[in-house]
């Protein structure tokens, strides 16, 4: 199953091959044509969502219609139906992918098991060395990261999780390659002559130098003698990174591959072995150990009628709305913990579509490399690590005041005043997370992370960054309290005369409260009695918008605060 972006006849124009729009899709040589059951609006949706990742998350109608080759008016169709499934936002003249499209990759990371028994390891190791630790699959010739514990550093590049790299230009990839058959290195062999500066690689600079073939597999028999593998700068000048294979208990195969990076001003290629080889091979011992032991995964409560637009009425979702899409990629999302592998039956059963309907999105989305057959003998199918080249890299990036700021652009048009969000900062922050007991005594303050401004002038001058003492604030007084936020605090005439405010907390996947957010008017304009009757709701709507929003970025990462 062809499985990278770069070589395989699923490329990039694939998806229009069965758009009657892209007459050009035909000039594609050697992209066999899509099957006759084969959901024309599925891979135009899919082709959208990756000409936005390949983006960076943005795009305009018009770019997306001359990087797709689809007529405008199919652009709008399948703009409007992802935003209906709030997989991207509409936003004045653009089209940005939204958190919740995050939930594509969830399920495929979810399935794979191994991002939740490995992090954990390979966070404390990123911990240990103070330096970048990640975790990698094969993606068939290429390698795509499924963890990444980045430190924030200068001078390296960082790459997220979901980003596809060439075998031959990272450590991991000759550990993978020591498994490959006679088909995989041809395949490799065709790649690298088509595209010999690695332009179908968006994630890596282009190669203008590209090493001979040989240099791959002279490095491949020495991983595999070695039992670990190097790379000395071969992605970009300064970057170096030692990697190590995390084999499955059960088959002895090549699983995963665990990497320490860094940077020639700290580390030489040749220093890392020497000096952080020996830890890395600890954690993967200990990662193997883990996998042994793991229990079984526990698939949650059977998922039955995820494709909830099948219940709409035309007429509730709009003229618009491709349902044949939305109800295809909620193919994706029926696969998770201890649900790898699915056949037909428990797809249509999860999704609530229809046996024939779920079929064409089988057979749709296996044509589109992200789902391959997983047991001939029991008819199984399996998402492929191609699913996180949907969305995943530029929403894995996103930071709590990222996430939350279009939602208070939209509260503040909604109630017409303006809103903000905030974090504690001060003694407590990092090794402190109860403050409770000492913020009498202790300056705290608030930090401001998002703000809306109305047209409204106020004469509080709040900015992004400002501080402010936390006591004296809506936003300080809920995150002062700790575990035990209240609902909601309203404060007036504090910190000016005339202010009001309502705030309430933001709380994160595990119910902590991670930030606030308030709306701030003016006591001339509202009685407290109608912030509370007025405001809270539509704070409160916000709140919860946000939390649903960093419970999906979430799952397989931590969310920076700030
Ligand atoms: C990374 O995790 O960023 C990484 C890993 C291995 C490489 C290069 C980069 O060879």
């Amino acid at each position: 199953m062809p499985a990278s972006t770069t070589n395989d006849p699923h490329g990039p124009r694939a998806a229009e091959q069965a758009a009657p729009e892209a007459p050009e899709a035909s000039e594609v040589p050697a992209a066999p044509a899509a099957p006759a059951e084969a959901v024309t609006p599925l891979l135009r949706g899919i082709a959208v969502l990756r000409r936005l990742t390949e983006a960076d998350g943005t795009l305009s109608p018009s770019a997306l219609e001359r990087s797709t080759g689809l007529a405008r008016a199919t652009v709008d169709r399948v703009t409007a139906t992802l935003a209906h499934m709030g997989y991207v936002r509409l936003t004045g003249r653009d089209v940005t992918l939204a958190p919740r499209a995050a939930e594509l990759g969830n399920a495929y990371l979810a399935a794979l098991r191994l991002p939740s028994l490995l992090s954990p390891r390979a966070d404390a190791l990123a911990d240990e060395l103070d330096e970048s630790v990640s975790l990698a699959v094969a993606d068939r010739d290429a390698v795509r990261f499924i963890h990444q514990a980045t430190r924030r550093r200068a001078m390296s590049l960082s790459f997220r999780i979901g980003d596809l790299l060439p075998a031959e230009r990272t450590a991991p990839g000759p550990l993978f390659a020591t498994e490959w058959t006679d088909p995989d290195w041809h395949h490799w062999r065709a790649r690298r002559a088509a595209d010999p500066h690695d332009t179908a690689f968006p994630a890596v600079p282009p190669s203008d130098h590209p090493a001979p073939d040989e240099d791959f597999t002279r490095r491949t028999t020495r991983a595999a003698a070695d039992g670990w593998a190097l790379d000395d700068q071969l992605i970009e000048p300064g970057l170096v990174a030692v990697s190590a294979p995390v084999r499955d208990p059960g088959t002895g195969r090549v699983t995963c591959v665990a990497s320490v990076v860094s940077h020639t001003s700290r580390h030489t290629a040749a220093g890392l072995r020497d000096d952080l080889l020996p830890a890395l091979l600890t954690t993967v011992a200990a990662m193997e150990s883990d996998l042994r032991t793991a229990p079984p995964p526990e698939p949650g409560p059977v998922r039955a009628g995820l494709a909830v637009w099948t219940g709409a009425s035309k007429h509730e979702l709009g003229r618009s709305f491709v349902e044949s899409l939305a109800r295809g990629l909620t193919v994706l999302t029926a696969f998770g913990e201890g649900r790898s592998a699915l056949t037909l039956t428990e797809v249509a059963k999860a999704t609530g579509l229809s046996r024939a309907t779920a079929r064409r999105a089988l057979i749709t989305h296996e044509y589109a490399g992200l789902i391959t057959p997983a047991s001939p003998a029991d008819r199984t199918f399996a998402l492929t690590p191609r699913v996180l080249s949907l969305a995943f890299p530029p929403l894995s990036r996103l930071s709590l005041p990222q996430i939350a700021q279009p939602h208070l652009d939209e509260l503040a048009a909604r109630v017409r005043e303006s809103a903000s969000m905030a974090v504690l900062s001060g003694p407590a922050s990092a090794d402190q997370p109860h403050p409770r007991t000492r913020h009498k005594t202790t300056p705290y303050e608030i930090q401001y992370t998002a703000r809306a401004a109305t047209t409204r002038v106020l004469s509080a001058h709040i900015t992004v960054g400002a501080r402010l003492p936390a006591r004296t604030t809506a936003l300080g007084r809920i995150l002062l309290a700790g575990p035990a936020a209240p609902d909601h605090v309203l404060t007036d005439g504090e910190p000016e005369a005339g202010l009001r405010s309502l705030a309430v907390p933001v709380h994160d996947r595990a119910g902590r409260p991670v930030a606030a957010i308030d709306v701030t008017t003016h006591a001339a304009r509202r009685t407290p009695e109608s912030c509370a009757a007025e405001l809270l709701p539509a704070l409160r709507e916000t709140a919860a918008a946000i939390e649903s929003d960093l419970r999906t970025a979430g799952r397989f990462r931590t969310v920076p605060p700030t």
